[in-house]
């Protein structure tokens, strides 16, 4: 049974330490979540079972971390200074300002925006298009909105100045497409091979919200995979899409919360010419099934595009340089064949926040004591649990029980992250780590003294099994250790 909606995790979240609402001392800052010490561990335990996957149980895929802010001339090859926009309107009625193309009645029925027939503004003005808010039509007509986040460079710099202006950058890809050429060369790697990057990215969303699902901060776990021009191209979205689903799953996520979106091709980023959407069902609450998805992530052929658009050899049809800025060609050439090209790229493109939030829904569950007591139970895939084993004293005024307890919490240390925690009755101790998804509660008890052993206790089945302390550490390492990688296997 996973979360029935988000509101639950919202406040299981906050409760028990895991992303907490920012800035909240000043009454908040809308869309912005800061992780606590859980969440932290979470969204680190996501990010290095995505790096070992690809980087570490792969031969062919290098990761580097990139800056935030790159030369602005990136932004305007990218093609993200022309196109990254929204359209955005204000409701004349309660003032809200929205993203237009989110709103109910924005697409005619059953047309797509592409269509040469379509005009927003005219359905905007005949008020066929539903504010978000209050439900008016009274709407403004749409504008388009960049959503890259400005700022200036230099302690000297005038706010205004052009030469000053820098971004925020939107998304972790184009610090792999620059460094295409370093990576290759320092690497010695031939293609197909890729670059993988996580890292902070940040957009000036229109509309914010639910949760960490859209933020205008958050980060990203994207790779790109240059190929051949002549190579499959569609076919390889398709494999990696499913080395994507085997990922997801191995995270513990429930194959039925997962579907797949094949984007419209009037719905394409300027740089792709196709895109598979992985969908979470993040809104089971919602009546209607095609309602209740949202993108997980996504899995793009983005063509030559970006390298080629970044080089300074390419030019057009009058034979002038494309890209005068630029100082270098980030071509390729492939020994073997005795060509020269400029490799395609398949990106697999993953939101570690969205990641974080499909994991804790499908994680949660409720489980009835034999008292009749409701009890949450995060069943977090041991890989991903903040705590693996949370240390107890059944007497917390025994101070030999107390001593014994908190050696073991530090033997384990080394091998595996351990607590120790006496601030409750057993019973509360259990319940409160189940309710964060440690997968074990080690209980040190009186006789814990005479024969040097302690109990085990099972967060999933509450059985409980008694294990001598010698062999504590390698026990729980083999019941943690070989979770599955169903992905392993594909590749
Ligand atoms: N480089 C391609 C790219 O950035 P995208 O679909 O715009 O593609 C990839 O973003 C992933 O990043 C999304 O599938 C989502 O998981 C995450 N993401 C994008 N915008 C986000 C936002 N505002 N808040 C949280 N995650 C976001």
């Amino acid at each position: 049974m996973p979360a029935p909606n988000i509101d639950t995790i919202v406040s299981l979240a906050k409760r028990r330490g895991f992303v907490f609402p920012s800035s909240e001392v000043y009454g908040g800052l809308g869309s912005a979540w800061d992780y606590g010490p859980l969440g932290v561990e979470l969204c680190n335990n996501v990010k290095q079972s995505w790096w070992r996957w690809l980087v570490y149980e792969r031969d062919d895929i290098e990761g580097i971390d990139s800056s935030i802010i790159l030369n602005r001339l990136v932004w305007k090859y990218s093609g993200h200074e022309a196109t990254f926009h929204d359209p955005l309107v204000d409701c004349r009625e309660c003032k809200s300002r929205m993203r237009a193309d989110k709103l109910e009645g924005y697409f005619p029925e059953g047309a797509e925006s592409g269509s040469p027939s379509f005009d927003a503004n005219a359905r905007l003005r005949r008020g066929l298009v539903k504010c978000a808010q209050c439900g008016s039509t009274n709407l403004t007509d749409e504008r388009y909105f960049n959503m890259m986040f400005r700022t200036t460079l230099g302690a000297a710099a005038d706010e205004d100045d052009p030469a000053a202006l820098a971004y925020l950058r939107p998304e972790t890809a184009q610090g792999i497409f620059i460094n295409f050429l370093n990576v290759q060369t320092t690497m010695r790697r031939k293609i197909p091979f890729g670059i993988a990057q996580v890292g902070k990215s940040f957009r000036n969303e229109i509309t914010p919200g639910n949760f960490i699902l859209r933020t205008r901060e958050f980060e990203q776990m994207e790779m790109e995979y240059f190929v051949k021009p002549d190579a499959e191209h569609l076919k390889l979205v398709d494999e990696w899409v499913a080395l994507y689903l085997e990922w997801f799953k191995g995270l513990g996520i429930d194959a039925e919360n997962l579907t797949l979106h094949e984007v419209p091709e009037n719905e394409l980023a300027h740089y792709s010419k196709r895109t598979v959407d992985i969908m979470y069902r993040y809104f089971p609450e919602r009546p209607e099934e095609e309602r209740q998805w949202e993108e997980l992530m996504g899995i793009a052929y983005r063509t030559d595009f970006d390298l080629r658009s970044h080089s300074s050899k390419p030019t057009d049809a009058e034979g002038n340089r494309v890209n005068p800025d630029s100082t270098e060609d980030l071509s390729y050439f492939d020994d073997l064949a005795k060509q020269r090209f400029y490799p395609h790229v398949i990106e697999p493109a993953a939101g570690v926040n969205r990641t974080v939030l499909a994991v804790l829904m499908d994680a949660y569950s409720e489980k009835t004591n034999d008292k009749g007591e409701t009890r949450v139970i995060l069943k977090l895939s041991p890989q991903l649990a903040p705590i693996k084993a949370a240390i107890l004293p059944l007497a917390k005024n025994k101070p030999e029980i107390v001593g014994m307890a908190k050696a073991i919490k530090r033997s384990l240390q080394p091998v595996l992250r351990a607590v120790y925690d006496d601030t409750g009755g057993i019973g509360k101790l259990y319940a409160r780590q189940d309710e964060i998804g440690t997968p074990f509660c080690v209980t040190v008890d009186h006789q814990s003294l005479e024969d040097e052993a302690v109990t085990v206790r099972d967060r999933d089945t509450w059985e409980q099994e008694r294990i001598k302390v010698s062999d504590l550490a390698e026990h729980l390492q083999k019941r943690l250790k070989p979770y599955p990688n169903p992905a392993a296997e594909l590749m």
